[in-house]
């Protein structure tokens, strides 16, 4: 069965697209007979960009989120107060909240913008689990993914409090997966568990040893050194297709992946469209 990805949300747009960028991002996943939309940006972005590029959010019934990060899950309230009521797939602790504390004492907090009632209230049906799961055919939710690689190690910034005492892990960080004709297709939010740990965990419960494309956040813009070169290191091994991340990928992170990967890469930025 063919799909078609679009990104709706990024830190970046394509050319002469017409749509605006915000940090955040969103993509949108299509097939004959039905759509998911994966995250949903901030809030600001969402609908300008679906419109832009032509796409119907009101026609999805299927959002997941990523994790509960509000650059991923602000465009709930606009999207359900607009498109109707959706069904929500994410983990139980997608609404705790999380801070970024900086060396200076100064913290922002950075959880999901939005109480689960008032969600409720505008149509939001969640289901929440930490498992690996399928939520249509041939889609799957990775739910929690272990975290066994040393080098992907957390972003030392994020905490669970706003006095920076208790970091967070951002346990509930999942990837989407579509088990494709070509091989396992790979949506990743901020992939705070790691890319590695997120492709190997994919790999392991679907079975299948091919992967095509990954896509999304990779948080390498927020990673020391190590973890860069162990992680490209660790991507030559599986031979994907396409490579293009975006939004928490950064400058930096994305130029290095670029020249490893000239003939893999795109980056995703709002606009870019992959039919697989
Ligand atoms: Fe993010
Ligand atoms: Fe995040």
């Amino acid at each position: 069965m063919p799909y078609r990805i679009t990104i709706l949300c990024d830190n970046t747009v394509g050319a002469l697209s017409g749509t605006i960028g915000e940090h955040g991002f969103a993509a949108l996943a299509e097939w004959d007979g039905g759509s998911i939309l994966f995250d949903t940006g901030q809030g600001e972005a969402l609908l300008h960009n679906a419109l832009r590029r032509n796409r119907d959010l009101h026609r999805v019934g299927h959002v997941t989120l990523s994790h509960g990060h509000y650059d991923h899950t602000g465009g709930l309230l606009p999207l359900l107060r607009n498109c109707g009521g959706k069904e929500i797939f994410a983990h139980p602790a997608v609404f705790s909240r999380r801070y970024r504390v900086k060396d200076t004492g100064e913290s922002t907090s950075i959880g999901i913008p939005y109480r689960e009632e008032f969600l409720r209230g505008l149509g939001g049906r969640f289901s929440l689990s930490d498992r690996f799961r399928e939520i249509a055919k041939g889609i799957f939710m990775t739910g929690e993914v272990p975290r066994k690689n040393p080098f992907e190690v957390g972003d030392a910034g994020q905490f669970c409090d706003d006095a920076g005492s208790m970091p967070d892990r951002v346990r509930d960080d999942q990837s989407l997966v579509i088990v494709s004709e070509r091989g396992l297709v790979l949506l990743l939010g901020c992939c705070h568990a790691g890319v590695i740990n997120s492709i190997d965990y994919a790999m392991e419960k679907t079975g299948v040893e091919n992967v095509y494309a990954v896509i999304g956040g990779t948080h390498l813009g927020f990673s020391d050194p190590n973890r860069l070169d162990e992680t490209v290191r660790a991507l030559r091994g599986y031979r994907i297709k396409k490579i293009c991340p975006g939004h928490c990928t950064g400058f930096a992170a994305s130029a290095r992946l670029f020249r490893e990967f000239p003939g893999q890469f795109h980056p995703a930025h709002v606009g870019f469209t992959i039919e697989i």
